[in-house]
């Protein structure tokens, strides 16, 4: 059925199971958040940094394949605008997550902020963008959806390659 094909096979699919990837590795921190166990406190910096690159390497290929050919096939481009200032957000706090020396409270706080802005940022995408992105008849969201994953690899594989093994 080339209409379920195409639903679960093109760009927008694949940026949405990052999504999904993402929100999972958010409510495994949270539920991690009640205990001051020193295991506890590891594994919330490993998620942490898994949370990040995670959402480094989506925004990035958001911001070099997804929204510049969107940009050139729809109309309506504020969403698109808006979406670039919530990645820019999204990025301060990603950096200082990075940064901070201490998975203290503030820690906790700033990686519950980030999820909060990941929850919007997917809302909109799969509400607005990706129903823009397949109405239109000017994008080949199957091709993207390739180059897209082999970007996606390549980033990985500089941020953490033992991670992209
Ligand atoms: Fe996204």
């Amino acid at each position: 059925m080339a209409t379920t094909k195409r639903s679960t096979s093109d760009a927008c699919s694949l940026l949405d199971a990052d999504h999904r990837k993402v929100k999972k590795m958010f409510k495994d921190y949270e539920e991690l958040t009640g205990s001051r166990a020193a295991s506890a406190t590891r594994k919330k910096r490993e998620l942490a940094n898994e949370i990040c690159n995670e959402l480094s390497v989506h925004a990035q290929i958001e911001e070099e394949i997804f929204y510049p050919a969107l940009r050139a096939a729809i109309k309506d481009t504020d969403l698109l605008d808006e979406a670039e200032v919530e990645h820019a957000s999204a990025k301060d706090l990603i950096a200082q997550i990075r940064d901070a020396s201490d998975v203290d409270d503030m820690f906790d706080a700033k990686v519950k902020v980030l999820g909060e802005y990941i929850d919007h940022h997917v809302k909109e995408e799969r509400s607005e963008i990706f129903t823009k992105a397949r109405a239109t008849r000017k994008l080949d969201l199957v091709a993207m959806k390739e180059q897209m994953q082999m970007r996606k690899e390549e980033l990985m594989n500089e941020l953490a390659p033992e991670m992209a093994a």
